[in-house]
């Protein structure tokens, strides 16, 4: 287990530190982190760019970066304690012999040392061996990398044997920026901590689960990459999946990432597959057109800056999930993602199934099931809808109202500050605690699911169904479930 004070100082060096992620994530991350008085007194944190710049003028990025991304105002004291961390190293990342200048900051005596790696991952070969050349590397020494880990399975595995060639597994830390949610985290905690769920949590009292994760916003200018990438890829093959493991797999024998990893990675390889055959009754694709979000004019997927207007790529996928185990048999999930939904909302509903039989038949005529609702973002939360007696003495019948059981976490846990993703994993990282990273087992396992979807699509299913922005999904999308005989949680 890991002891959270036991873990030494660190240098923490960020490749690309000014790019994007760095910017708006790491940056502001570290900074929270500082704030809360998490960072051990001698980690430091160095940016590493091929851009010449000094030290005070790395600070001076960063400081901007934190007017302009941090969402709470700037505290100027923890501001100045930060910057004390920072420093700056020009490298060229493809230049082997610059790799040696690490040498001036790097103390493995006394720290160790946490390479993040916010890069595209064609710059992870030359890392890694310019890291490996430079001799700054110990045991001790990990390495951070996040989505996207390849394209397909065969990219992915050649992202893994890169970094494979010079970091053991065990110094590998994939990060899903999902994984460090508090609700997603929760989801450990409402399912193994809690006996009336562990006992109900099968085929005999599940009728189907539902996972939703739809984003008000478009393509934000990334319209590169989105495009070679899709929404099954940017979202369904990682957030996604991971989610729907959480909810699936075994009890692990404890929270170590070993027994944690091995159950999330039966899952995985329990999904059915969809090939050509079922891929048009199983999934839908789809790609928005101009509409309003919020009551704001938005431009169509083909009209957004920068766009290939003859683009095929999908902003909606839908998709019907079936777990070949015993505990899954026969009940289906669903899920969906999309872009430029009404809303952003991210929630999971577990729909319990109907009673064998009603006795409340005089004032209600189809008892509805009874469902636990999942909120992870925003206002996270989990409700249960349940029937309840309507008071009163008038009506001799016993009439029935549906009524909910509301957790909000923001109300319950309102002074106990929720982090985002970020600053979670960095700290996880930096203690060396692999439970909330993923292993290449089953990133690869997730891939391999993936790619199946993704040859179907080529053959059968290659066009996208069109739906305005501003609504969820194609209507596809609701004969996809329609079909048999459910209905999207509204
Ligand atoms: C990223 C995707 O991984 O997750 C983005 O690349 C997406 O396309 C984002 O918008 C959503 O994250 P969150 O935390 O806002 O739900």
């Amino acid at each position: 287990m890991i002891d959270k004070e036991a873990f030494k100082p660190c240098d923490l060096v960020i490749y690309g530190a000014l790019g994007d992620l760095s910017r708006r994530k790491l940056i502001i991350s570290l900074y929270r982190l500082e704030n809360a008085n998490l960072l051990k007194p001698d980690t430091r944190i160095t940016g590493v760019d091929r851009h010449e710049f000094s030290n005070e003028e790395f600070i001076e990025i960063a400081h901007k970066s934190l007017q302009e991304f941090l969402s709470e105002a700037l505290d100027d004291a923890v501001w100045q304690r930060f910057a004390t961390r920072l420093a700056y190293l020009q490298i060229d990342l493809m230049d082997m012999a610059q790799y040696q200048s690490l040498k001036t900051i790097i103390d493995a005596d006394k720290r160790i040392m946490v390479n993040y790696f916010a890069v595209s991952p064609f710059l992870f070969k030359s890392i890694c061996q310019g890291l490996a050349h430079s001799g700054v590397l110990t045991d001790e020494s990990r390495m951070v990398m996040e989505k996207p880990i390849g394209h397909d399975l065969k990219s992915s595995k050649e992202i893994n044997d890169v970094v494979a060639s010079v970091f053991k597994e065990s110094q590998v830390f994939r990060i899903d920026h999902y994984l460090g949610k508090e609700t997603v985290l929760n989801l450990l905690a409402l399912r193994f901590a809690n006996s009336i769920f562990t006992t109900n949590w099968n085929h005999n009292t599940i009728d189907h689960i539902q996972i939703t994760v739809g984003e008000e916003v478009g393509i934000e200018g990334r319209w590169d990459y989105f495009d070679k990438t899709g929404q099954l890829r940017d979202m369904l093959q990682n957030h996604l999946l991971q989610i729907l493991t959480f909810i699936a797999m075994e009890p692990p024998v404890n929270l170590e990432a070993a027994s944690i990893h091995s159950e999330k990675i039966k899952v995985l390889k329990a999904l059915r597959p969809i090939t050509k055959r079922n891929v048009e009754e199983k999934t839908v694709r789809g790609q928005y057109t101009a509409g309003y979000v919020k009551g704001v004019a938005v431009p169509g997927y083909l009209e957004e800056e920068g766009a290939n207007t003859e683009s095929t790529a999908e902003s909606f996928v839908a998709i019907r999930v079936d777990i070949d185990n015993w505990r899954w048999a026969g009940v289906p999930f669903y899920m969906r993602t999309g872009k430029r939904m009404p809303n952003k909302r991210t929630e999971i509903v577990v729909y319990f199934k109907q009673l064998p039989h009603n006795i409340f038949r005089n004032s209600f005529r189809d008892l509805p099931p009874n469902k636990l609702i999942i909120h992870l973002q925003p206002n996270e939360g989990v409700e249960i809808e349940m029937l309840n007696k309507i008071p009163g003495i008038e009506d001799p019948h016993i009439k029935l109202q549906k009524t909910k059981l509301d957790l909000s976490f923001s109300d319950d846990f309102k002074k106990s500050r929720i982090f985002g993703g970020y600053e979670k994993l960095v700290l996880e990282a930096m203690r060396g605690n692999p439970t909330l990273f993923l292993s290449r087992e089953e990133i690869e396992q997730a891939w391999t699911w993936v790619d199946s979807i993704q040859t179907a699509w080529k053959e059968r299913y290659a066009k996208p169904k069109t739906y305005a922005a501003g609504t969820w999904g194609p209507i596809a999308s609701v004969a996809l479930i329609a079909r048999d005989g459910r209905a999207w949680e509204e």
